[in-house]
């Protein structure tokens, strides 16, 4: 029998993270199974590809119901039904409730485009920019109740260069995001990692210091 978790993704939108996870779980010694990929927008382009994959999809529109318990009753339905233990987000546009929140503690994981705990929320490349940082990256964290915060599993840095538009900056963390969630959500996975004290500690870390990837990947 499989002792792969079995992990359901959720997006929004274009699905570029989605693809990174779905490809990295195709190795044979990955310890995460992709069992459902969920979108809450009927139109998100991440769903095609999904279906093309022949991926277990559901759309659960959220416009389609009175309330977020509502929807997340509904999510909840189809993650029981496909024995989900762990959820990535990737690019998923929904805030949870603190109940939903609570409920997946420790086995829902998001990946947000800037270096945690700063520019948290919408916009990280252009208010990095406007900040005049000379680093910028993205991080995987535990999903929390407030947006965009909990203990941090990985985080990637980029340079920022003199000639960066919103734009060139956001393709190029969205490259380091493509190799850090799949290596961060392998760590959770395997149960490479100790959550205490609202930290994350990396058991077998490389003790790597010039990466900047954090854990080294
Ligand atoms: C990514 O930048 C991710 O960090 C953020 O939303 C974006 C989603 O992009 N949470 P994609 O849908 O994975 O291509």
């Amino acid at each position: 029998m499989s002792t792969k978790k079995r992990t359901a993704i959720l997006i929004s939108g274009r699905g570029s993270n989605m693809q990174s996870l779905v490809e990295a779980a195709r190795a044979a010694d990955y310890p995460a199974e992709i069992v459902l990929v969920a979108s809450n927008r009927p139109e998100a382009p991440g769903i095609g590809w999904a279906e093309k994959q022949g991926l277990v999809t559901a759309i659960i529109d959220h416009k389609q119901y009175p309330s977020r318990e509502a929807f997340e009753a509904q999510l909840q339905t189809a993650l029981d039904a496909h024995g989900v233990e762990l959820i990535a987000l990737a690019g998923f546009m929904r805030l949870m409730t603190p109940a939903f929140v609570e409920r997946w503690r420790d086995r829902m994981v998001n990946i947000h485009p800037s270096l945690l705990p700063s520019f948290k929320g919408l916009r990280t490349h252009e208010r990095a920019l406007e900040a005049g940082v000379k680093i910028a990256g993205c991080t995987v964290h535990f999903v929390r109740a407030e947006m965009d915060d909990g203990p941090i599993i990985a985080q990637a840095a980029v340079p920022v260069l003199p000639s960066d538009s919103p734009d060139t900056l956001a393709a190029r963390v969205l490259a380091a995001e493509h190799r850090v969630y799949p290596a961060a959500l392998r760590l959770v996975a395997a149960g490479g990692i100790r959550s205490a004290d609202q930290k994350v500690t990396i058991i077998q870390h490389s003790g790597e210091t010039d990466s900047l990837f954090s854990p080294a990947i």
